[in-house]
């Protein structure tokens, strides 16, 4: 949800000729095919794509079995999952979207109301993904969901969500962290490839997964033309300074953040002088608790007050957004606002764009639509017996909302 664009997502489509209408116009969607899912039994050898028949010879992506009963799960409507994004809405104004396919009456397929956007001039937009994790090759507790496409979902889902992040107008992307499985060198050549085929500006950071095996990521990353600065570091763009801070361990079996006291005070320092407003990324999100109430841990809480106190006292207008759980939430240290954004490859598979105003600061998640991304992430959502599917897309307003700075 945007102040003037809104994407509608669904998971399965009634029928071919799907029509929406919203706000008196009408949109033919092209019919998607079911994202079937491969669930393996514990211990069961990965899948191959199809050698022969109908699968064959073409990209095995879009199609999943399910072995368990050969039923498919998400086959209960004919066309499987897809995307539209609305564009040229009114800001602040509810909509009802009517849905109808060949041979299915009309339908209130849902409701929903644009953002009213904060005020004075939109002056840049920019994006942020995070949890790519490169050389993964499975997902759920036990890794039950394959996938059996070209290239991997990993790969594929970022290269997605950044050109994505770039049709919507970001000309800057920051990489919050995770880029990697466990940080082989394969990995990291994998990663930084796919950026070197975007056309956005990209700044990254490292979360716990790419400190392992004694490889130096930092060196590897600047070798292949991904510089890297472990301090915090402040970048400029029209009405918003942004600070990256890296919060990983130097210790690769330390998988919770850490932000040593020097730190926090230069983040701090960054902020002070900003003359305006800041964006704040860290791979893990700040404890507010003194003991964890989530996994993975975060920050630990007597480095996240620090550094939450020392931000407070520094600028009135700070946005802190943050990776690592793979989920989308919004919550409040007093007057700053903290955003977790969910992971690129698994549900429900995001990009979060930032549009800055003169007045404020818009975030919005998108999913990745292409289609062979979508019908991947939408597989994830099985995971945990379907309870990762209700837990990391968080509430619309966790995903998508608009903040007005306080006055000068
Ligand atoms: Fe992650
Ligand atoms: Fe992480």
């Amino acid at each position: 949800m945007g102040t003037t664009s809104a994407q509608l997502v669904w998971r399965g489509s009634p029928g071919s000729g799907l029509r929406l209408e919203v706000g008196g116009r009408e949109v033919e969607v092209a019919a998607a095919e079911p994202a079937f899912i491969h669930l393996s039994r514990p211990g069961r050898a990965m899948p191959t794509a199809p050698r022969s028949g109908p699968g064959a010879g073409r990209l095995a992506h879009a199609r999943y079995s399910y072995l368990e009963g050969g039923r498919f799960l998400d086959a209960r409507w004919p066309g499987g999952p897809g995307s539209v994004v609305l564009e040229d809405l009114a800001p602040a104004t509810t909509y009802e979207v009517v849905a109808r396919a060949r041979g299915v009456p009309p339908f209130l397929a849902c409701r929903f109301t644009t953002l009213r956007p904060p005020p004075g001039r939109l002056l840049a937009r920019f994006a942020t993904v995070s949890d790519v994790h490169i050389g993964e090759k499975h997902f759920g507790i036990t890794g039950r969901i394959h996938d059996l496409g070209r290239p991997a979902y990993p790969v594929r889902a970022l290269q997605a969500a950044l050109d994505e992040a770039a049709a919507w107008g970001a000309g800057t992307v920051v990489v919050k962290g995770d880029l990697t499985r466990q940080a082989t060198p394969a990995e990291v050549r994998d990663y930084a490839t796919v950026l070197a085929g975007s056309p956005l500006a990209a700044h990254t950071m490292l979360g716990n997964h790419d400190s392992n095996l004694g490889v130096n990521v930092v060196g590897l990353l600047g070798s292949l033309g991904s510089h890297v600065e472990l301090r915090p570091q402040a970048l400029e763009l029209p009405g918003l300074r942004l600070v990256l801070v890296n919060t990983m361990h130097a210790d690769p079996h330390f998988h919770r953040g850490h932000l040593p006291a020097e730190e926090a005070e230069e983040v701090a320092r960054l902020a002070a002088s900003a003359g305006g407003p800041v964006w704040v990324a860290m791979h893990h999100p700040p404890e507010l608790h003194p003991w964890p109430t989530c996994y993975p841990p975060g920050v630990p809480h007597d480095q996240s007050m620090a550094l939450l106190g020392a931000l407070s006292a520094a600028n009135p207008s700070v946005l802190v957004t943050c990776g690592h759980r793979h989920r989308n939430r919004r919550y409040n240290y007093g007057d700053i606002v903290i955003s977790e954004v969910g992971s690129t490859k698994d549900y429900p598979g995001c990009w979060a764009g930032y549009e800055v105003y003169e007045g404020g600061l818009v975030q919005v998640v998108r999913r990745t639509a292409r289609p062979d991304v979508l019908a991947w992430t939408e597989a994830t959502r099985r995971a945990l017996n379907g309870q990762w599917g209700r837990w990391s897309p968080g509430r619309l307003d966790d995903r998508c909302f608009a903040i007005t700075w306080p006055a000068p």
